[in-house]
């Protein structure tokens, strides 16, 4: 008969105390450094490295795991993988955990499964309940800003995923700044603080410091969290000697070989020398700035592999 070894999570995992920081102005402690579910959990990967991924995050006091309804490929199959990962080793670390997901993108044909509209959101938001096993999300994220939906419906319906206790806060992503004025007023009118901003922040892209938006979130209290914060391996050592053949820029459909510009390679070479007189990698280099702006409360990586994660995660060990 065949026998799972079962996993047990490191005795040591809250040993990190630089791990740790509250989440704005809210009771919620996150980590710093957050693992991200878009790619490198889906059906197409093999589960036992996105096992391991997630054995050494939640083994080093990762507790915070990000994912969206379309997160795969196959839409879908990123939550599948919670789910299994739920029912494999986390069941009994659930209260440990803090698991979000979201809904604003293409998920489904028809004219109901896209976009800001109640009936999107709360069908979504079953779905990924069940496809992650799971009662209840710690966070649940408007993924986009939708202009034809009245923000209003998006919010309200925020508003009342958390009355109805599937969500236990709510956050927003991607909304430009003056939409996300509003979201935050009127969550806070109706006794749901927006919990977390989730934004696009590393050195190739600072358009939420240019714009104010994360000053905005941190004068409000708002959480931010910065999502692909390595430009998805720009800013790291991955391309250094051509475009490795199982690198998300080989796959070619979120990270084109045409972004690889002049002007990139220069800006990620400013990085890598910073790096150098650090004796850092690039990889922390590229997270450690993101960490030192104000108002930043964690960063969002993804990893496809344990080193890494492994590598990324020295960011908080090192001066
Ligand atoms: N809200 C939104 O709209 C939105 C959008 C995008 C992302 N996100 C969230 O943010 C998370 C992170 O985004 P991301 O995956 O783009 O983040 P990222 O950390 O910028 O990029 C991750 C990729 O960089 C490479 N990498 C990571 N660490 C490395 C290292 N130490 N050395 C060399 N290469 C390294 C790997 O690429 P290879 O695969 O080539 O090895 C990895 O898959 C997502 O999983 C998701 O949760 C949210």
């Amino acid at each position: 008969m065949e026998t799972k070894d079962l996993y047990k999570a490191a005795d040591n995992r809250y040993d990190n105390r630089q791990m740790y920081t509250y989440c704005g102005h809210s009771g919620v402690i996150l980590p710093k450094l957050s693992l991200g579910f878009w790619h490198n959990f889906g059906s197409v990967d093999p589960y036992e490295r996105s096992r391991a991924i997630t054995h050494y995050a939640f083994d080093h006091g990762i507790t915070h795991f990000d994912l969206a309804n379309n997160y795969g490929p196959v839409y879908g199959s990123a939550e599948e993988t919670l789910g299994k990962l739920m029912d494999d080793s986390f069941r009994p670390y659930r209260d440990e955990l803090f698991i979000s997901t979201k809904a604003g993108y293409d998920m489904w044909q028809g004219p109901y499964g896209n976009g800001g509209s109640r009936k999107y959101l709360m069908a979504s938001l079953n779905q990924s309940l069940k496809r992650m096993h799971l009662d209840y999300v710690d966070l649940f994220y408007s993924h986009r800003y939708d202009p034809n939906t009245p923000v209003e419906e998006t919010l309200q319906t925020l508003v009342d995923i958390v009355r109805a206790g599937k969500a236990l806060y709510v956050g927003i992503s991607n909304w430009p700044l003056e939409q996300l004025r509003k979201g935050y007023d009127y969550l806070a009118a109706h006794d749901v603080p927006l919990l977390i901003y989730q934004g696009k922040l590393n050195r190739l892209y600072t358009e939420h410091i240019d714009n104010g938006l994360l000053r905005f979130c941190h004068e409000k209290g708002i959480g931010y969290i910065a999502f692909s914060p390595l430009a998805q391996g720009l800013l790291t050592d991955r391309y250094v000697n051509g475009i490795p053949s199982d690198s998300r820029m080989a796959k070619g459909k979120f990270l084109r070989a045409e972004q690889l510009t002049d002007e990139v390679r220069a800006k990620v070479a400013a990085v890598r020398v910073e790096a150098a007189e650090r004796k850092i990698s690039t990889a922390q280099r590229a997270l450690g700035w993101i960490l030192e702006q104000q108002g930043v409360t964690s960063v969002l990586v993804g990893a496809s592999s344990v080193e890494q994660l492994q590598d990324n995660m020295a960011v908080l060990t090192t001066d």
